[in-house]
């Protein structure tokens, strides 16, 4: 049996749409092993929600590990291989924490695991991210901490910064309203302007600048600038420029929706334990004035990625 733990992570880091993504302490476990029929058990986020059958997205990205090392059949004798599967699951579902891609990897390492680890780093990203459709949540899901991450055809290339700040806390305010990553990415226009564009780029180097240590967190706020996504996404989250001030108030260096929400995410960079609390409140009153419940939780930052226990 294969036991994996899995993080949570934010992606988009407000100006890198698609691009930046950061692992966070927040941990889906996922147990693997053969078995001669299909079982799968949910703990957790989605216990009454989630598919049990062949259609549960883990389940496929196990098929999918296994495809992939016997030349496109399941298994070696053209049956399935079938497993058990255990989803013990914390990081809440369609809130923009990167469940689908915790899910995905988790179990692609788990089968990977199982079969004697014939996939490199790269294919099982390659196989993440086409399930996917991006690779800024499942690139730090496998390696942990801050990554740059970039389709070019169906290779994703990613950088991993060794770096990160110590000091860095995220305090995420998760509301009680889902929002579906596919419908988030169809509010988006096509085309955009040049100065957006431009705006959009720079702000991404300098917020990844400042996150490794490089610049100071004052500036955190105004280089998080991103004209790509939120304008857009905003009338999907009731009250996000007011969370955002609420959080910008309390003392955070730098808020984004957490890639494609609900959760907004507050960059608090040598904040204490108690400043920290004061941000995730006042993003939550600021959420239930606008009639929503919501939760904050203030996390660390991941630095292993995926790992078999
Ligand atoms: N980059 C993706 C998006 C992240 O914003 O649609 C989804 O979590």
């Amino acid at each position: 049996m294969v036991r994996v733990r899995v993080p949570a992570t934010t992606a988009n880091l407000g100006p890198g749409y698609d691009v930046l993504g950061l692992a966070l302490k927040l941990y889906n476990f996922i147990e693997m092993e053969k078995s001669d029929k299909l079982s799968i058990e949910i703990e957790g986020a989605g216990t009454d929600s989630l598919p049990k059958d062949e259609s549960n997205i883990a389940y496929q990205a196990a098929q999918e590990t296994f495809k992939t090392v016997n030349g496109g059949h399941p298994d070696r004798r053209r049956g399935r291989l079938t497993v058990n599967l255990k989803l013990i699951n914390n990081i809440p579902l369609a809130r923009g924490l990167g469940s689908s891609a915790a899910a995905r990897i988790g179990a692609l390492v788990a089968a990977n695991r199982l079969i004697g680890d014939k996939l490199s780093q790269d294919e099982i990203l390659k196989i993440a991210a086409r399930l996917e459709g991006h690779p800024d949540n499942v690139v730090p899901a496998l390696v942990g901490g801050l990554t740059v991450a970039a389709l070019t055809g169906d290779k994703v290339r990613f950088l991993r910064f060794s770096k990160v700040r110590n000091d860095l806390k995220i305090v995420v305010a998760i509301p009680d309203f889902k929002v579906s990553t596919i419908e988030a990415r169809k509010v988006l226009p096509k085309n955009f302007s040049l100065i957006d564009v431009v705006t959009t780029s720079s702000s991404i180097l300098f917020t990844t600048a400042i996150l490794t240590g490089e610049g100071s967190p004052e500036l955190l706020d105004e280089s998080m600038q991103d004209r790509i996504h939120q304008p857009y996404r905003k009338k999907l989250i009731p009250a996000m420029d007011e969370v955002f001030n609420a959080a910008r108030k309390a003392g955070a260096q730098g808020v984004a929706l957490s890639g494609s929400g609900s959760t907004i995410a507050a960059f608090s960079i040598g904040n204490s334990e108690e400043k920290n609390k004061e941000i995730g409140q006042a993003m939550v009153s600021t959420f239930q004035k606008a009639g929503h419940e919501s939760h904050y939780k203030i996390l660390d930052i991941d630095r292993e990625g995926a790992v078999c226990l």
